[in-house]
């Protein structure tokens, strides 16, 4: 009797274990499983991380692709959409970018056409840059192809990308375009204050996007807002090295549209070539309107020009005149 009893209840246990493993496995796709080796030597472009993402994007759902200890290293990637539920990524361990340039065009790892997508964890996406940045050359030639983003979000809704890192780009360390409702909470961004056009947040014909709890260091734009963006919300963001928190520049190309919304608050800035900075080109239309900003319990610590509106901005050597 007593020996059948624990018979039932070591059975009742085993199918209450098997149970819960069974619901905490569903819809979780471990990278290691689809073949990735975090050795930081192995290539796992073209096999694991693509392979994982695929089987996950046409879950039904929520699906989770977890990117565990380790260094994986990877070449350009892209994360296309639409998936059939909302995307987690945990990038628990670091993600190294492929010294490899000519197998780049302009991006490192790309988020695209994705309703509902988040990524934390704690990880590390490391551009691996310092070998590429002799070769950013683009300012002083036409005759050039641009390094690659470390992480791109284009046409993407509705996410939140928190706790991860981004370190030693070899161009802009994050690119938002033509995207809605994201928000970044608790990112680190950093690379040396002498890298080139290491920019940290670029933000374009995007809206309602907010930057929050972060510390960027980098050798360009701590943050910077390009055209067509609406309601963009930056607060408690420390800045530095870097050339500040930046609108602009604006008016360059045809097609542009307004920036109209923008709210930046108790941000500090330690260090940097700017502080608070609108730049437009002398040329731009003057159909074209930048407004309704508001900048709040601003810190600056050593910032060499802490206010700077320019409406002759001009990065190159000969700019068209109005
Ligand atoms: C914005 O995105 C978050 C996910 O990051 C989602 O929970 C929220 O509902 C979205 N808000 C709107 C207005 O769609
Ligand atoms: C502006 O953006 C914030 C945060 O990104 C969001 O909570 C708010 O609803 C947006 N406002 C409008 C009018 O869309
Ligand atoms: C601003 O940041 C710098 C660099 O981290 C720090 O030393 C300073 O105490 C901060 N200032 C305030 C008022 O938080």
């Amino acid at each position: 009797m007593g020996l059948e009893l624990r018979i039932i209840v070591i059975g009742l246990l085993f199918f209450i274990i098997s149970g819960a493993s069974v619901a905490i496995t569903v819809g979780v796709y471990n990278v290691k499983d689809y073949g990735a080796a975090g050795d930081g030597q192995t290539d796992n472009t073209k096999v694991a991380f693509h392979a994982a993402w695929s089987v996950a994007c046409a879950v039904q759902g929520k699906a989770t692709i977890v990117i565990p200890e380790g260094a994986y290293l990877l070449g350009p990637t892209i994360f296309k959409g639409p998936c059939n539920g909302i995307m987690v990524m945990q990038v628990i361990g670091q993600l190294l970018a492929s010294t490899h340039l000519e197998a780049y065009n302009q991006y490192w790892l790309h988020f695209q056409y994705i309703n509902g997508l988040v990524i934390s964890g704690g990880g590390r996406f490391n551009g691996q840059g310092a070998s590429a940045w002799p070769y950013n050359q683009c300012k002083k030639t036409q005759d050039c192809k641009p390094l690659p983003m470390n992480l791109v979000f284009s046409f993407v809704m509705n996410a939140a990308i928190k706790s991860i890192s981004s370190i030693d780009n070899m161009f802009f360390h994050i690119h938002i375009f033509g995207s809605r409702n994201i928000t970044f909470d608790s990112i680190k961004i950093s690379a040396p204050g002498d890298s080139p056009n290491t920019d940290g947040i670029h933000i374009a014909n995007s809206a309602n996007i907010q930057v929050s709890n972060s510390v960027i260091g980098t050798g360009d734009d701590c943050i910077s807002i390009g055209p067509g963006c609406t309601n963009l919300t930056i607060f408690r963001v420390l800045c530095g090295p870097g050339h500040g928190i930046s609108i602009g520049s604006l008016g360059k190309n045809a097609g542009e549209k307004d920036v109209i919304g923008l709210y930046v608050s108790k941000c500090n800035l330690t260090g940097t070539t700017n502080g608070l900075r609108i730049k437009t080109l002398q040329s731009s239309p003057s159909t074209l309107k930048a407004s309704h900003f508001r900048f709040e319990q601003i810190i600056m610590n050593n910032v060499y020009n802490p206010i700077i509106i320019d409406q002759n901005y001009c990065p190159s050597a000969n700019c068209p005149k109005r």
